[in-house]
């Protein structure tokens, strides 16, 4: 075939984390000795009531085509967590379910980006964001959170890249891959300027359970946000549901009646089971969400201190989500036993996947170059036996 393929679609780039863990599982499967600490994804099972919910509705034959916005009665129980655990007050017809956050992200970028409108995209940020407002005809415009900042941006910054083709911000709190949380008051010092700029907000809020230093704000919960902003949430994070598919958008009414009209085109409706078990966790409340981050603060803190016997500056303590971001600069410029030198964070997952097996996410997928990600989503004895590597691949380079 000679036609060109879509041009938009040449301009995006495939997702590196899913792009590391894809090899590091065809690693494994081709026997090689491998540690993949590349994806978020909780090592725990799908609790047993989700499940048992799913094949409930299996049984009973919720089997068919449902609405495309979902099942009415998970979209009034989103309604009630929202409003319980995050005082947002919305209608069922306000929420999709998606099948995931990703797409839920997307439908939230799809309802509002005409090609050249920018978005403003805190740095470091999750992978996906970038590549599907380019997807879009967006432009993302970033804005670098440093370290001395916790990785935040602040409200003149944010002030400061807003320029009349602003369109709208992409908040991810907590963050992945910095594990920042942003508290009250500097979310009412952003919200500001976005109430003042007339802006969108989109809040992906899949790690809220997940906050171990403050307590967890939803932007749309403050002053003059809750008209303009698209909350994003999803299964995967919370109930270790990944694979199942399963999140949803809610959104002020206009964007919602858009956001359902897309989704009926595209895909009809995320899988009916699905939501079924997806009613089954809402049911359950977040009791297990919570005594999974009490694991998971003991491995963050594992995390910290075995990466800061090798780092020289060590990895900020993340408040919240499941990942470390460790900076790994110092070994730019070193030579690999096999006389290669480091000059980047992508060469240097590179060369401790070859050499040591272990899979992590380089910085520069994430929009940080000097750092690298690790997922502490995994087992004490997966922990362990990547930090074991990472200490040893990175003491060979000279
Ligand atoms: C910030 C963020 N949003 C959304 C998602 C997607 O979650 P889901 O599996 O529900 O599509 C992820 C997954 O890694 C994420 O890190």
């Amino acid at each position: 075939m000679t036609l060109p393929l879509s041009t938009r679609t040449q301009n995006i780039a495939a997702s590196l984390t899913v792009a590391i863990d894809t090899l590091a599982k065809q690693m494994i499967a081709d026997g090689k000795d491998v540690v993949s600490l590349g994806a978020g994804e909780p090592d725990f099972p799908t609790p047993e009531p989700i499940r048992e919910a799913a094949i409930k509705a299996i049984n009973e034959g919720k089997t068919r085509y449902t609405a495309p916005v979902g099942i009415l009665d998970v979209r009034k129980a989103v309604c009630e967590k929202l409003e319980r655990e995050n005082g947002l007050h919305y209608a069922p017809e306000q929420i999709i379910m998606t099948s995931g956050a990703k797409h839920a992200v997307f439908n939230a970028l799809a309802a509002l980006i005409n090609p050249g409108d920018e978005v403003i995209i805190p740095a470091p940020y999750w992978v996906t964001y970038p590549e599907l407002v380019k997807w879009l005809g967006g432009t993302p415009v970033f804005v670098q959170g440093s370290r001395e900042q916790d990785f935040k941006i602040t409200a003149d910054q944010l002030r400061a890249a807003c320029t009349e083709k602003t369109k709208a911000i992409l908040i991810n709190n907590p963050c992945n891959p910095t594990g920042s949380v942003y508290s009250r008051q500097e979310l009412e010092s952003l919200a500001k300027v976005i109430v003042e700029k007339d802006l969108y907000c989109i809040s992906d809020e899949v790690y809220e359970y997940f906050v171990y230093n403050g307590s967890f704000v939803s932007a749309a919960s403050l002053d003059g946000m809750p008209e303009r902003t698209i909350v994003i949430n999803g299964f995967s994070k919370s109930y270790c549901m990944t694979g199942w598919r399963i999140g949803y958008d809610a959104a002020p009414a206009p964007i919602a009646k858009i956001i359902g009209k897309i989704q009926g085109q595209a895909v009809h409706h995320p899988s009916n089971v699905a939501q079924y078990a997806a009613l089954g966790a809402l049911q359950m409340g977040n009791a297990s969400a919570i005594a999974m981050r009490e694991v998971f603060q003991k491995r963050r803190d594992y995390m910290v201190r075995r990466t800061s016997e090798i780092l020289t500056v060590p990895a900020k303590v993340p408040d919240g989500a499941f990942y470390l971001f460790a900076p790994v600069q110092e070994f730019y410029g070193k030579k690999t036993p096999a006389g290669k030198t480091i000059s980047n964070s992508v060469e240097l997952c590179q060369y401790l996947l070859e050499s040591e097996g272990l899979a992590i996410v380089p910085g520069a997928a994430f929009g940080d170059d000097t750092c690298v990600r690790f997922s502490y989503a995994a087992s004490d004895k997966t922990l362990e036996d990547a930090c074991d590597r990472f200490i040893r691949g990175l003491q060979k380079l000279s």
